[in-house]
């Protein structure tokens, strides 16, 4: 007879556990992300997950504590610090998740050299490229002191032995897809694997105040653990996102034990590695076409960060029944409702058009805040009348044309206004929530009728 329950079936991508096959996940609604595994045995599981018992500990009271020795370590990068909330905390874990050949692996070496010019070691393992490769890459990099070390090594328990013996002050892992533990049975890169050798990575952090960084590849085809598997068991999660062919790239916090995850680090991808942008408005702004219709310079708040960026729309007459409409990096049914508000409030025939919208570099926006940039830019697409350069437009657009206040009116404008933006279309009701600011001019609409006219 089978043994029963001899394996077990996770969700690659959030390690959703059952008995048996399924197409959805239940927990995160991704398909076909099902494969199976073999069950490790709990008494198994348990030993490795807790390894040697310790001895029962003395509960402390708050004021006890020393927090002292919570002293950050400075990447050495601003951007990077300010996402991990000041500098890397001492026996903290942090995943750093993204896309393969985002740039996870040049960040964490980049991160690497700024460290080993300040501790005493720094320990770099891979288990995805020879210590050649590694070179190869460190070359392109720079200079790299004697403090930092390399290794090639996938196994776990020797990654173990290998930190203990040399007490480095930073560890990272790229990536924990390539990590076993030997007592378990399934392949690296699956459910089980990735959550115990986290499970001995937080440990040892834990226990040797040792700082370890974790690389965790977010997969498309789920034939690897997705980070998400594990972002419940670190410190910090960070994801680098951005667009594989243009060259910036953001890192973003998604959890942060130490810190807010309203932070963002900026950096563009140069033939050196990557290098920190620290007024992305400009970097973002850089190509923008002067005088050409369709195009607004808006401003998204990423956290604390204001950010100016410039929204394209291109209207124009359809040829079939049935008008076309694309939205890059924005919400496409955001899209098809604000263009439905056009229509019924301002009359444009807009079902006769083709519409295309597009951030420009390759962002994705959510913010409500865009909407009334976007309205005057389909608006001037329509009429091919362009909005005069230096002239930020921020606003949310209601269904019955009305313009909404939005938070953080005063970031967007100071930014606008260091950028020498000289004109500001915002809504009506945010003008008095703020603070008088000279040298340029506010001008508060209540409708997107306003609006229009506001611009002639
Ligand atoms: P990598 O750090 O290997 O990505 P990940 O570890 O996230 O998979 O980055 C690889 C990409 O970065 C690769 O396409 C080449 C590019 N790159 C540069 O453009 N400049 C550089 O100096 C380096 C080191 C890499
Ligand atoms: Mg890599």
């Amino acid at each position: 007879m089978m043994k029963k329950n001899a394996s077990v079936f996770f969700c690659q991508e959030c390690g959703y556990e059952s008995a048996k096959w399924l197409g959805q996940c239940p927990a995160c609604h991704e398909w076909n992300t099902f494969a199976e595994e073999p069950k490790v045995s709990t008494s198994r599981g348990k030993m490795a997950s807790s390894g040697r018992r310790s001895e029962a500990k003395e509960p402390v009271s708050l004021k006890h504590i020393d927090s002292d020795s919570q002293d950050r370590i400075s990447t050495g990068m601003a951007e990077l610090d300010q996402v991990l909330g000041g500098g890397i905390v001492p026996g903290s874990l942090v995943l750093v998740g993204g896309d393969p050949g985002i740039g996870k692996s040049t960040l964490l070496l980049q991160v690497c050299r700024n460290l080993a010019d300040r501790l005493e070691q720094v320990l770099y393992i891979s288990g995805e490229e020879s210590l050649q490769q590694i070179k190869l890459r460190a070359v392109r990099i720079g200079e790299f002191s004697d403090s930092l070390k390399l290794l090639c090594e996938t196994n776990l328990s020797d990654i173990e032995a290998v930190v203990l013996k040399n007490r480095p002050q930073v560890v990272i892992i790229d990536s924990i897809q390539t990590m076993f533990q030997e007592e378990i049975s399934s392949a690296p890169g699956s459910v089980s694997q990735v959550r115990e050798a986290t499970g001995v990575l937080m440990r040892l952090a834990k226990e040797q105040n040792i700082a370890i960084f974790i690389v965790g590849h977010v997969t498309k085809e789920g034939t690897v653990a997705g980070p998400r598997v594990l972002e419940h068991m670190v410190d910090t999660v960070l994801y680098f996102e951005g667009d594989r062919h243009a060259s910036y790239r953001i890192l973003r916090g998604v959890k942060n034990r130490f810190g807010s995850t309203n932070e963002i680090g900026v950096f563009e991808m140069t033939d050196t590695g990557l290098r920190e942008v620290a007024n992305p408005s400009e970097y973002m702004l850089s190509g923008k076409p002067e005088g050409a219709s369709g195009s607004v310079v808006v401003c998204m708040m990423e956290g604390t960060r204001p950010m100016l960026l410039e929204v394209q729309a291109l209207v124009c007459r359809t040829n079939f029944g049935l008008p076309r409409r694309t939205a890059a990096g924005m919400d496409y049914n955001r899209l098809n409702l604000l263009m439905a508000v056009l229509e019924k409030r301002l009359n444009l025939p807009l079902s006769s058009y083709d519409a295309y919208v597009n951030i420009a570099g390759g962002v994705r926006l959510s913010e409500p805040a865009l909407d009334l940039g976007l309205v005057l830019a389909i608006i001037s697409s329509y009429r091919d009348v362009p909005i005069p350069d230096k002239t930020l437009v921020f606003g949310e657009v209601g269904l019955s044309g009305e313009v909404r206040a939005v938070g953080m009116s005063q970031q967007r404008v100071q930014e606008a206004k260091r950028l020498g933006f000289d004109r500001i279309i915002l809504p009506k009701s945010s003008l008095s929530q703020m603070k008088s600011i000279t040298g340029i001019r506010l001008e508060g609409v209540s409708t997107v009728r306003d609006a229009m006219e506001v611009l002639g």
